[in-house]
């Protein structure tokens, strides 16, 4: 479900109006994709605040789609648990935001599931090269992270090049993706440079046919 040319548009909440949250699953499922990625920001890792755990379990009880949940916060290791039984498909943590990132990854993969690494874009690929082995997905940021509506920074993309040139040469299974300022102009950029995961908000959300906008970019080639 929601691939085209191999690739998954997973739409971001963030952009979606709060108040009517199943209406953005509705626009999701009639854009044909089945991820939903659900941005979680504390106010001190990133300057903006949106929702916790609670919003993860309540999507949980009435979809089947994909749950991919960005933490943006400070020792994400303190939340993991809560954000694994409130039913999150994929818990991605910031490389940047704690320590001991090999076990915060290690306690997403014992709560058994998708463990991810996110970095942001003055983060290189050798900051993660250790746990590269350990992850399911790599979440490259393509803005800083924050809020959504800002323009692609256009260097990140060389992040995804090398994360898919090192994937080959060393047999690792992580998926990657791309997470800030996609646009149908721009999306083909991220497709070619590899991507497997396309993260979407404001030109989804804020576009006159939202479901359309979806699909647009699920075709992009
Ligand atoms: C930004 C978030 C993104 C955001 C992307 O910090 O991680 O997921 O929703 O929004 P757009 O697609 O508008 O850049
Ligand atoms: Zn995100």
């Amino acid at each position: 479900m929601g691939r085209i040319n191999d690739i998954v548009i997973a739409p971001s909440i963030l952009s979606a109006d709060f108040s009517n949250i199943s209406d953005a699953l509705r626009i999701i499922k009639e854009g044909g994709t089945g991820w939903v990625h659900l941005d979680v920001m504390d106010g001190e890792f990133v300057p903006n605040i949106t929702f916790g755990p609670k919003m993860v379990y309540d999507l949980r009880k009435i979809t089947e789609f994909i749950l991919d949940t960005h933490l943006m916060i400070i020792k994400p290791e303190r939340y993991i648990k809560q954000f694994a039984d409130a039913g999150s498909d994929y818990i991605t943590i910031h490389f940047e935001s704690t320590i001991h990132v090999h076990k915060a990854l290690m306690l997403i993969k014992d709560s058994g599931k998708k463990a991810g690494i996110s970095i942001i874009p003055s983060t290189p690929v050798s900051a993660i090269k250790e746990i590269l082995p350990f992850i399911d997905l790599v979440l490259v940021m393509s803005v800083n992270p924050g809020f959504g509506g800002q323009k692609l920074i256009a260097e990140t993309l060389n992040k995804i090049k090398m994360l898919k040139e090192i994937r080959t040469h060393e047999g690792y299974n992580y998926k990657i993706e791309i997470d800030g300022g996609i646009t149908r102009e721009n999306c083909k950029n991220a497709v070619d440079a590899g991507v497997d995961i396309i993260v979407a908000g404001s030109t989804i959300f804020n576009a006159a046919d939202p479901a359309e906008e979806i699909k647009h970019l699920r075709n992009c080639k």
